[in-house]
């Protein structure tokens, strides 16, 4: 993650903590857990040294009371912290310190949730619905959610097969605590969305990360998922339409995967298909579940964040058959218990919009489509980018590497080596922010959302073409 330390640029926000940003010290801090600037770091210093002495003038009468051990569970050493959020807040915090910088790097739509969904919560809320509801989801939503991925996806749940969550990344947490044991393999092509690999960690297993390139259209081949299956692969995690890639996995595609994950004895497959409305003609979402043999071992996820934009309502689902729904259930019962109240009134005017999401979504997909073919274009007309074009989600992940690595150098900035110090530049010198592909285990690319106006769009790839002009920047030289 990027931690942006301006020593000239200090604001304090409304709760009191200091604000920094500005051009003159931008810096790399892989876990940001060091305060570098120095205006920070000595306003931080002050207060613990305060601390201190606060807590040893309160220790001092008992004898007794040692310092304490503030040893962390050795897990969570080992799971990195999302980019795209670091970034995303970067973006935020520049634009707070009064810089113009242009914020490519968030994952949700930049519309607003369409109108009858927001009227549906507002009347949620005067009706009273402000109570929990059930664990897993009130039986009204849980009863729609069964139609919805019957009549658009041809799979059959019973309201007691669903269990909905806040959001669809804790629907995806759950569902690897529910099936994966520690040491078991989960299988992750790659590029993958930034989340998986850390929470198969969290679980104490092991991440087996597949590479694609832009000339599979980023699709893992059966050979290769053949190659990689062991008697501990437990879970294969699929993401159509992707991010980041918005690649789409065709149906024969599927078919062929479908018939190495249905040789495999233990082979689960959790298809996350929260993009799925998302998706450009003529390439076409398929559910995982659906095809044949197959619904006994998927997991499917989905949600409303994406598709109808709202990421702010926190509300996704599982679908599962009963034994692995049941065990989510659970431990969604000791944790967080059922999601919004609200969220789920509104949700049930959501899926009334009817199939693909109705006319709001479809205006939605169309401007997507859009800004997908203007992005397309624009990079297609910078020399070096290699682009697979993608048919879904609102992400395009150009492979960048004539920009980085050994020879790569930026007039006024230094050495390129590497996709996170290609982004670092991008947002020092050209104010974009964008991701490092090496977050979704592609250090060659980077990803660029087009959840932005045309116009911002435009403006932002203007910056980018500028700032690798051969005049200030020259590309890496050799092969490797
Ligand atoms: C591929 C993918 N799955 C799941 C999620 C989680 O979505 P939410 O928790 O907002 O429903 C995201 C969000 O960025 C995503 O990109």
């Amino acid at each position: 993650m990027f931690v942006m330390h301006n020593s000239t640029a200090h604001s304090r926000s409304h709760n009191g903590s200091i604000a920094c940003g500005g051009r003159t010290c931008i810096e790399r801090l892989a876990r940001a857990t060091t305060p570098h600037c120095p205006i920070t770091s000595s306003v931080i210093t002050a207060t613990r040294a305060k601390t201190i002495s606060m807590a040893a003038a309160a220790a001092a009468p008992t004898s007794n009371v040692v310092p304490v051990d503030t040893t962390l569970n050795p897990l969570v050493a080992s799971v990195k912290p999302s980019k795209t959020m670091a970034l995303t807040d970067l973006a935020t915090s520049m634009k707070e310190a009064g810089i113009d910088v242009i914020g490519l790097a968030a994952g949700e739509p930049d519309f607003d949730t369409p109108a009858p969904i927001v009227e549906a919560g507002v009347a949620a809320l005067r009706a009273g619905y402000t109570r929990y509801t059930p664990n897993t989801g009130t039986t009204a939503l849980r009863k729609a959610i069964c139609k919805k991925l019957q009549d658009d996806n041809g799979l059959s749940y019973s309201p007691d097969e669903v269990v909905v969550s806040n959001g669809a990344k804790q629907s995806i947490w759950q569902a690897v605590l529910a099936t994966v044991s520690p040491g078991d393999e989960v299988i992750i092509p790659a590029p993958y969305w930034v989340s998986y690999t850390e929470m198969v960690r969290l679980a104490n297993a092991t991440p087996v990360v597949v590479p694609t390139t832009p000339e599979e259209g980023f699709l893992m081949s059966p050979e290769k998922l053949a190659a990689t299956l062991t008697p501990r692969s437990r879970l294969l995690i699929l993401c159509s339409p992707s991010n980041p890639t918005g690649a789409v996995y065709p149906k024969e595609h599927l078919e062929a995967l479908a018939r190495v994950v249905g040789a495999h004895p233990r082979l689960l497959v959790l298809s996350d298909e929260i993009y799925e409305y998302i998706t450009y003609a003529p390439a076409k979402h398929v559910s995982f579940g659906a095809l044949p043999g197959m619904w006994d071992r998927t997991l499917t996820v989905n949600g409303f964040s994406k598709a109808y934009a709202m990421t702010g309502w926190r509300l996704g689902y599982l679908a599962a058959p009963r034994i692995y729904a049941k065990a989510a259930a659970i431990i969604q019962s000791q944790s967080t218990s059922g999601a919004s109240s609200i969220s789920q009134q509104a949700a049930l005017a959501a899926l009334a919009l009817g199939p693909g999401g109705g006319e709001p979504v479809q205006q939605m997909v169309r401007a997507f489509q859009e800004r997908r073919d203007f992005v397309c274009a624009r990079l297609r007309g910078i020399p070096g980018v290699n682009l697979a074009e993608p048919s879904g989600a609102f992400y395009v992940l150009p492979e960048m590497s004539a920009f980085f690595g050994p020879g790569a150098h930026a007039d006024g900035f230094g050495p390129v080596p590497d996709s996170d110090t290609f982004c670092r530049y991008l947002i020092e010198k050209a104010n974009v922010a964008v991701v490092p592909g090496d977050a979704f285990g592609a250090d060659s690319c980077i990803r660029i959302s087009y959840a932005a106006s045309l116009e911002t769009l435009g403006k932002a790839l203007d910056r980018i073409a500028a700032s690798l002009d051969p005049k200030i920047y020259k590309r890496r030289t050799g092969s490797s």
